[in-house]
């Protein structure tokens, strides 16, 4: 893990990681949302992935199952992290790669991969470190290659707005509740910005980007 830029592991403090899975599972709904992720990421078996931001491992391990040819890559900057998705991936005898590594400076030449999924990874980049991050996802990107994000965005009403506040304090999440993703993305040089899906968690509102280069 850098020791030199903020870093927020996946529940904000490290003591908290093993309680990761049953929260996500129970509080967040996340099978619904990954499983949304997965079907709609455009995803297909002659694929090179990669899951930045990975966690533990269970959209990888999503994606895996739902496309065993596919090559992809779980990256994480956080060793704990990979270490609890890499047994989980195999007591569920697949085959995936982990690396340990941070969005912000990919460990991968340029036009490395067909599609780049993260989910729930970027509200813990400072904002400098989000357009970083984008720049890094369009340089591996192949070209007619995409980017799916899920990650918390503006809340469509007054009820998300106000149950927003907690993570947007806690984390890095302020720039996404403000609505200013699109505007970083472009920043980064993608072109078009879709947004296709909305979810309602008890921790705000999750919105799922379709980004790719090139205008369509
Ligand atoms: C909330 S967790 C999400 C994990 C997983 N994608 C999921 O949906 O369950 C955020 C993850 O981002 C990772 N992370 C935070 N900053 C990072 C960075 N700069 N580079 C790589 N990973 C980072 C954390 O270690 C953590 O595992």
């Amino acid at each position: 893990m850098a020791k030199n830029e903020k870093y927020i592991p996946a529940l904000n403090q490290n003591w908290l990681t093993p309680l990761y899975d049953p929260l996500l599972k129970w509080g967040m709904r996340e099978n619904e949302f990954k499983r949304h992720l997965v079907e709609y990421s455009n995803l297909a078996s002659d694929q090179q992935v990669l899951d930045l931001g990975c966690g533990t491992g269970t959209l990888t391990i999503q994606i895996k199952r739902r496309f065993p040819q596919l090559k992809l890559i779980g990256l994480d900057g956080d060793s704990t992290v990979l270490h609890i998705a890499q047994k989980k991936a195999e007591a569920a005898g697949l085959s995936i790669q982990w690396r340990e590594g941070m969005a912000t400076a990919l460990p991968y030449p340029d036009a490395s991969f067909d599609r780049v999924v993260s989910c729930l990874m970027v509200h813990h980049l400072i904002a400098s470190n989000k357009v970083k991050a984008f720049q890094e996802v369009l340089r591996v990107l192949k070209s007619g290659g995409e980017f799916h994000l899920l990650d918390f965005g503006k809340p469509s009403n007054l009820v998300m707005r106000m149950i927003s506040i907690p993570i947007a304090r806690l984390e890095e999440a302020g720039d996404n509740i403000q609505g200013l993703l699109p505007e970083m993305l472009r920043r980064a040089g993608f072109t078009s910005i879709v947004e296709i899906w909305r979810f309602k968690t008890i921790f705000g509102e999750l919105v799922h980007y379709r980004i790719l280069p090139e205008a369509i």
